[in-house]
């Protein structure tokens, strides 16, 4: 724990270089063990004697800065010496770096400076204990890294004397409580060699490392003192091969080094990219050789859990793609995306993609600590805003409080529970999940709807034509279906925890009443027109949306027979719109579990197995190696939709692998069975795949379904691990109840199953 010490700083550094806080040990007797808890307000490296402590990266880590700093703790007992060198390294990170959308430009958002803290806890062979820690006995100086950002990238010079800036002072502007680490470790992963060397047609050259990721590039060389290697990156190359970085829009992404004269081991400290390739800006050492290039994934060190294959080698190039959509946009926060001048906590996409992120790993700390800031950050009437952790207080950096967005607070305590049942977790988010619904409840001049709130919409979605971001579903009908669905997970919750939640069980079946009331004409979806985008002149807005029927099907809002009918009528609007999609962030997710649902897997599996744009399948034939932001990112004719929202790796759509997993392969997760303690397994055949394993190692086990077509016939194996009860149906109508073991089954074509 940090009892002691004082957060301090160094008063006439200049901005943007890293800065060196460093003394010396020195110990009165032998030493048993020695741990020091260190954090700052920055980013900083642990040094002991010049060496780098431990393998995490960009710690602290980013928290609600205003509010919570964490701290690690590291034992360096091993590594003293008489005289042991200390020394923190610190750069700007997410609380003083660039950061902000092209035409926010905040800068310093949590502090003007950076600052350090340390403790070192000292325990002697007898017995007696002392703490060192930081105050105004530390020297602070230059360092050899002149400019970080995650953004922007580094410039290190490794000719650079060191500097020495001055004593530290004394720094009483960090209010922000000290916390032990709560999140995962952000660290080094997958490391992917070069692949190769391309001459585009304007010259450049360019290295491809063939897979999209998060982090950055290591460069071992030995060059001449004082020579220059500077690099760019890039997601894409253009239609014409050239190198492309305009959906950057105002990251740099650029890394700079001066070599040493010796053997150099180059990579950031303080920055990474979202790239596949890099361009050789300066590079004056003659021919390139690509073993010297390798790049490194970085991401929080969650533990994967699921695995996936089938007979669709596309399928199965998709959900590599998302699992490596998942890796760039889980350091640390759920970002958006790993590259442009955001990579920000923002809610929408994280509520649509944590079922699947937590088949894929667990996530059960990594959104723990991220749900923790979101509760600091939730407004006194309940508001939450599109961005967590939030940037600055201006209302830009902050994102809308939008329908979609800040319904995270119910859906990622409602999933992240269903996923590892940890009680614990759901109550200390129960709080914020009913305080979001009374903000919604309160907002505008209906009680049971929610109108007028100023929302994304369906983001991206191919409705409204081309270049329109909201789609055309009407926000208010979105609004009010969110609405629902929060109360309904709610109330949910409040079961599971015991708590009493009749008001809340009231207002959903209200919310519903009215919701039909107002958003429905003879069984149908409409515009309400006393809405205020109902007719908008920025965007077509229409009743009846891809978006709007599943919505409606998924988040209860229908009555009496209409399911069908309302099923009928996506199907027809898929059919007619040639198998396809028109939906964005808020349809995607749920189309093809209302159809599923509803009788249509086949239809899911039509738009599943698309190849045409909009589809999941039209990017993994245009070569992707990440999920793209937009469905049609690179166009048919090659050229980009646009510079600027154009990301090729925004994890959001690879929320599909939630229906692959829980529909295709069957296995969800029930209402009384957190934890996979008590499961359905309804597979969904479709011969077109063929064959299909879908697992995860749950906290009891591994549990898995597989299916093929073999013998004129499907063959299924599921094993069940311990702990675990299985609901389980296949196809022929007749359910049993599995406990552990493995198991097979034969449907023959007349349908009859052969339970051995
Ligand atoms: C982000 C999205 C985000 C959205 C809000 C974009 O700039 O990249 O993924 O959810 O803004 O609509």
């Amino acid at each position: 724990m940090i009892t002691d010490a004082k957060w301090i700083r160094c008063a006439n550094a200049a901005d943007g270089g890293a800065l060196r806080f460093s003394r010396t040990l020195n110990f009165k007797k032998p030493i048993k063990r020695a741990v020091a808890h260190v954090s700052a307000m920055g980013i900083y490296e642990l040094y002991i004697n010049g060496e780098k402590v431990g393998d995490a990266l960009f710690c602290p880590g980013f928290t609600a800065l205003n509010e919570r700093i964490q701290y690690q703790t590291y034992d360096i007992t091993a590594l003293l010496s008489d005289n042991a060198q200390i020394s923190l390294l610190v750069g700007e990170g997410w609380a003083l770096g660039r950061s902000g959308l092209s035409e926010w430009n905040i800068n310093k958002v949590y502090a003007d400076h950076v600052s350090v803290i340390a403790e070192i806890e000292t325990e002697y062979t007898d017995g007696e204990r002392e703490r060192l820690i930081t105050d105004e006995s530390w020297d602070v100086y230059t360092s050899e890294i002149l400019f970080s950002s995650f953004y922007d990238g580094e410039t290190v010079d490794k000719t650079k004397e060191s500097v020495f800036l001055g004593k530290a002072e004394a720094d009483r502007s960090v209010r922000s409580k000290l916390t032990e680490q709560i999140g995962e470790y952000v660290k080094e992963h997958e490391r992917i060699s070069a692949k190769e060397l391309i001459i585009t047609p304007r010259g450049e050259k360019v290295i491809d490392f063939g897979q999209e990721l998060a982090g950055y590039v290591e460069i071992k060389i030995k060059g001449e003192r004082g020579q220059r290697i500077a690099i760019s990156h890039a997601e894409v190359l253009d239609k014409n091969g050239n190198f492309y970085t305009e959906n950057y829009r105002t990251a740099k992404n650029k890394v700079v080094y001066v070599l040493s004269g010796r053997e150099d081991i180059l990579k950031p400290h303080f920055s990474y990219q979202g790239f596949r390739y890099i361009r050789l800006d300066e590079f004056p050492m003659g021919d390139i050789e690509l073993s010297r290039f390798t790049s490194v994934a970085v991401y929080s060190d969650m533990k994967r859990t699921g695995h996936f294959e089938c007979g669709d080698e596309r399928i199965n190039k998709l959900y590599e793609n998302i699992i490596w959509g998942q890796r760039s946009n889980f350091v640390d926060i759920p970002t958006d995306c790993p590259q442009r001048d955001e990579r920000y906590g923002w809610t929408g996409d994280a509520q649509v993609f944590c079922k699947t992120a937590s088949i894929n790993y667990d996530t059960e700390k990594f959104f723990g600590k991220w749900l923790g800031d979101m509760a600091l950050e939730q407004e006194d009437n309940g508001a939450l805003r599109g961005i967590v952790p939030k940037i600055g207080n201006l209302v830009d950096g902050t994102g809308k409080i939008s329908a979609g967005w800040g319904d995270a607070a119910t859906i990622i305590p409602w999933e992240i529970y269903l996923a590892f049942g940890s009680k614990e977790l759901l109550r200390a988010n129960f709080p914020m999940m009913r305080c979001w619904v009374d903000y919604v409840r309160s907002f505008g001049k209906e009680e049971y709807l929610w109108l007028d709130g100023d929302h994304y919409g369906d983001w991206l979605a191919m409705d409204a034509g081309d270049g329109v971001y909201m789609g055309a579903t009407q926000t208010d009908l979105i609004a009010s279906a969110y609405f629902a669905h929060s109360t309904e997970l709610l109330v949910k919750a409040g079961h599971a925890l015991g708590e009493d939640v009749t008001e809340y069980e009231e207002l959903l079946s209200n919310v519903r009443d009215k919701f039909r009331q107002t958003f429905m004409k003879d069984g149908l979806p409409c515009v309400y027109e006393g809405g205020k985008d109902a007719f908008s002149k920025d965007r077509p807005v229409k009743g009846l949306t891809q978006t709007a029927l599943a919505l409606i099907l998924r988040f209860g809002l229908t009555e009496g027979n209409e399911r069908e009918r309302l099923t009928e009528l996506l199907v027809k609007m898929i059919r007619e719109n040639g198998n396809k999609m028109t939906t964005g962030f808020i349809g995607t997710p749920h189309v093809l579990h209302a159809l599923s649902e509803n009788g249509r897997a086949d239809v899911a599996y039509d738009l599943l197995l698309q190849t045409e744009n909009p589809s999941w399948l039209f990017s993994v034939n245009h070569g992707a190696t990440t999920v793209w932001e937009h469905w049609d990112s690179i166009k048919a004719d090659g050229g980009f939709w646009s510079a600027d929202m154009n990301s090729f790796n925004h994890y959001a759509y690879g929320a599909v692998y939630d229906w692959i997993f829980g529909t295709a392969a069957g296995i969800k997760v029930l209402d009384d069975g957190a934890g996979y303690t008590h499961i359905s397994i309804k597979p969904h055949t479709d011969i077109r795949l063929g064959n299909l394993r879908a697992s995860i190692q749950t906290r009891m086990g591994k549990l898995e379904s597989a299916w093929k077509y073999a013998d004129g016939g499907v063959e299924y194996t599921i094993t069940v691990p311990h702990g675990c009860l299985a609901e389980v149906e296949l196809g022929d109508g007749k359910k049993v109840t599995l406990s552990a073991g493995e198991y097979e089954f034969h449907a023959c074509e007349n349908n009859v199953t052969k339970y051995t």
